[in-house]
């Protein structure tokens, strides 16, 4: 069972393979209430970045889950064409959605006019997100929201970030506030180069300083390097 929504709770694997295999399930498992609470569609919103992949590649498996009712938006995305290598939507596509029959709301990130990119998503998206992914960077940036930037004080529900430090430099990314408004959200961290900002995302403080901080009271999943013990990686 998930655990409920706000627990703040942390969960710590000796290896990286553990804990995105934790996720997965724990993932699963909250599509699977989101799906059984509703009649309707469920709204997953999932991250880029290299720790995941795994993670969708183990959910891709599961046939438990309707997944025909899911619809996956993506957190961010890099403005970049959809084939391209960079693209997370490439990666999710690649890892989960050929592979299951969800619907997959693609960010337009390519287009030359971002900021109408951007407005477009946020028409596509719910009024809700019910489950969604996040990931950190070593400086505290989950999505595309980066510490200091204007983004963190915006109200829109998805915005363009044109100078990300992570290149590639143009992103889309969701808002703080569909972050905050999201059901279920789940963060998932490995490597001993985020351990200290695993500790400060998870303690009180702006999230002009730490984005991560964003879900503070979601659901951590983290390795032991990124809990600060002696693990691989
Ligand atoms: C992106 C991601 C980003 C990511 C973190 C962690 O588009 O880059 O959405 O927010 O989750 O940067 O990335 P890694 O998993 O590669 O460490």
């Amino acid at each position: 069972m998930s655990s409920k929504p706000g627990s703040g709770e942390l969960s710590v694997y000796a290896t990286v393979a553990e804990a995105q295999a934790a996720c997965a399930d724990f993932l699963l498992s909250s599509l699977a209430d989101a799906l059984s609470a509703s009649t309707g569609r469920v709204a997953f919103a999932v991250s880029g970045g290299s720790t995941p992949r795994p993670t969708y590649e183990l959910m891709s498996a599961s046939r438990a889950i309707d997944w025909e009712r899911v619809d996956v938006f993506f957190v961010d995305d890099r403005c970049v064409a959809p084939e391209d290598k960079d693209s997370n939507y490439k990666l999710v596509m690649d890892s989960l959605g050929a592979k299951v029959p969800v619907r997959v709301v693609r960010m337009e990130g390519e287009r030359k006019d971002r900021e109408a990119a951007a407005a477009a998503y946020a028409k596509a998206l719910p009024r809700r997100i019910d489950v969604m992914l996040l990931g950190m960077g070593p400086d505290g940036h989950t999505a595309s929201l980066f510490p200091g930037h204007a983004s963190l004080a915006s109200h829109a529900r998805v915005l363009f970030e044109a100078a990300s430090p992570k290149p590639p430099p143009e992103r889309l990314s969701l808002g703080p506030h569909v972050i905050r408004e999201a059901g279920i959200v789940v963060m998932l961290v490995t490597g001993k180069d985020k351990a200290a900002m695993v500790a400060k995302a998870r303690a009180a403080g702006s999230i002009d300083e730490v984005p991560a901080r964003l879900a503070r009271d979601g659901t951590w999943f983290i390795d032991e390097a990124a809990g600060g013990g002696s693990s691989e990686s």
